[in-house]
């Protein structure tokens, strides 16, 4: 090897030994005569030391030839350091160098390979190679790492196997837009990326692998967003002969397992909400549960007291900052205009401040009385020094907009700590939602959802009050993974499909093979899938996934150091008999 140590590893017991380190040039100071050099490699930072008079005078010529990011080999002997640096592990020694090799120079790097550094976003991923030499972007990886290796430790020792499925394979109308291939052999039809193996890991459930697991990449042409990319990768887990309760024992399992293993955190048992809950007290089925602030209904208490806007609303419905009464007029006047701004679109923003001295303070006084407004400080449980504030409107949007306003403020008075960690299961989502474009149902997690047995009636009569048997696990906020207990009988899985729209030939040409293969004895089966990147950005404390991902895309859905997607050549065209409309 080219080296005897990692750059990481060398201390005070080792001074006096011969070493041989490899690397790049970190720094180099060069003051009065004396000039240190850090060597970096993914392990570490080690100091290098040379002096006029000491160090033969061409080596010393030579390390001034050298520039940030040389890779270099340097051999010299261990010494003790006058001056220790504690904050580095190889902190108390320095190396009193002998020779030194260039084994390659390097260009002046386009930002600074430093914790902390000037490159910005689109930069850092056209020279993602070199973003990748910064600790805290390697970091990731690591933690990305460890994150993987806990995980199928865990699924290994639970008698999980892992089995790859195919990356060809067939579009589908359902979920997110499809990425496809076209076939050359097949001229004019295409595969189509999976979206996850959900179809196949239940085909491997009927043929009685009883266990699957398999981390894998998922592919889905969506708008990007900090928690999303084109391809992400999932723990794709499924099991057969289980029950809901199994499934979300066994994963709340894995989930303390990572949360132990990767970040020391002992987990309590994970509390379980309802959907209907979830958007009632938080507004959203992903809440975060890291702060109280749930929404307190006023209808009753609020209407028919002459305020117009409070008539004629669906819903009145509101949340109590703790403590924050001292929001000026102009901070509340600003959460005003956030909350008006197009992407919440609330009309309005209403307050009611209880002053230390106990007395209160709305923004809607003409209408209410000192009475009326004690009442509804009393049914948020307000305080003297509480600020509540009311968003009204049409049920579903009041309840969107106020969830969208309750995180900001949660942001604000510093209640979203990202080393605070709070997991939760939302169950009982509805089996189906209605597009209203569209006009008809959509499976609100995919087809092969099972819904609830004892809502299985209303069908016919009620399909969007029949609720699945689907789960989602939530970590601050974020969505990190979801699944459900799958149709497993040929007939209640073409009703399925039925109801979605589809005709019997449609359904027969989309999953056929699914639904001959219910007919050869298909057990039953439930399962999961955790998104991995967005897991391990929230164990790192970061809100985007993109820097846990090794080469990720950008916002346009581009890699932009390989310049990807791009043109194809008209021969790879015409193989393909694909016709290209240039703009
Ligand atoms: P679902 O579509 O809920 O379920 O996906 C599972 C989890 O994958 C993550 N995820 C994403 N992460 C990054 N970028 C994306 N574009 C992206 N899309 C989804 C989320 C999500 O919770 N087959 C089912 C699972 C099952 O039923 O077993 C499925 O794919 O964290």
């Amino acid at each position: 090897m080219l080296r005897s140590h990692t750059c990481g590893e060398l201390r005070i017991s080792d001074v006096s030994k011969e070493v041989t380190l490899s690397g790049w040039v970190q720094r180099i100071r060069d003051k009065g005569g004396i000039i240190w050099l850090d060597i970096r490699d993914r392990y570490g930072l080690t100091q290098l030391i040379f002096e006029e008079g000491k160090t033969p005078d061409e080596l010393i010529a030579l390390v001034r030839t050298l520039g940030r990011e040389f890779v270099i080999q340097a051999t010299g002997t261990v010494t003790e350091r006058q001056a220790k640096n504690d904050k580095m592990p190889t902190g108390e020694i320095e190396i009193w160098v002998s020779k030194i090799e260039i084994l390659n120079p390097a260009k002046l790097p386009p930002f600074m390979i430093e914790d902390e550094t000037d490159g910005g976003d689109e930069l850092r991923l056209k020279y993602r190679y070199l973003d990748l030499r910064r600790t805290p972007v390697r970091n990731n990886l690591m933690l990305r790492h460890q994150v993987s290796k806990e995980t199928r430790k865990f699924l290994d020792n639970q008698d999980f196997i892992e089995v790859e499925t195919p990356v060809l394979i067939k579009s589908t109308p359902e979920g997110a837009r499809d990425f496809v291939v076209p076939s050359r052999m097949n001229p004019g039809e295409f595969y189509a990326l999976p979206q996850s193996p959900q179809t196949f890991k239940q085909l491997l459930m009927v043929s009685g692998f009883d266990r699957y697991y398999q981390i894998v990449k998922c592919f889905r042409d969506e708008d990007l967003r900090a928690d999303r990319q084109p391809e992400f990768t999932q723990i794709d887990c499924e099991m057969s002969f289980v029950k809901q309760e199994d499934i979300l024992n066994m994963f709340e399992g894995l989930i303390k397992h990572l949360f132990k293993a990767v970040k020391n955190i002992d987990l309590d048992t994970v509390p379980r909400m309802t959907y209907t809950d979830a958007m009632q007290l938080y507004g959203s089925d992903k809440p975060d549960i890291r702060f109280g602030m749930q929404f307190v209904e006023l209808n009753d208490l609020v209407q028919n007291k002459g305020f117009g806007v409070f008539d004629a609303a669906e819903l009145i419905v509101g949340i109590n900052a703790t403590g924050a009464a001292e929001y000026t007029r102009k901070q509340i006047d600003e959460l005003t205009e956030w909350v008006k701004r197009p992407q919440i679109g609330a009309k309005g923003l209403v307050y009611i401040r209880y002053n230390a001295d106990g007395t209160l303070k709305s923004s809607v006084d003409k209408f209410y009385t000192e009475e009326q407004l004690k009442a509804i400080a009393e049914r948020f449980d307000a305080k003297p020094g509480d600020l509540m504030f009311l968003i009204s409107g049409e049920v579903d949007k009041a309840r969107k907009q106020l969830n969208e306003l309750r995180l900001e403020i949660g942001s604000r008075l510093g209640l979203r700590n990202p080393d605070d960690y709070k997991v939760l299961w939302v169950l009982d989502f509805p089996l189906l939602e209605y597009g209203e474009e569209e006009k008809r149902w959509f499976a609100m997690h995919h087809p092969f959802t099972s819904p609830k047995p004892e809502d299985i009636e209303l069908l016919a009569t009620d399909p969007g009050k029949v609720r699945a048997n689907a789960y989602d696990m939530v970590i601050n906020g974020t969505e990190v993974g979801g699944g459900s207990v799958r149709i497993f009988q040929k007939p209640l899985q073409q009703r399925m499909f039925e109801i979605l729209g589809f005709s019997d030939d449609e359904a027969k040409a989309q999953f056929g093979f699914l639904m001959d293969a219910f007919e050869f004895g298909a057990p039953p089966h439930a399962g999961i899938a955790f998104g991995f990147d967005r897991l391990c950005s929230l164990f790192g404390g970061a809100d985007s996934i993109r820097d846990f991902i090794a080469f990720p895309k950008n916002n346009s859905g581009r890699d932009i150091m390989i310049d990807s997607p791009s043109p194809i050549a008209q021969i790879q065209l015409d193989e393909l008999a694909i016709a290209v409309n240039k703009k």
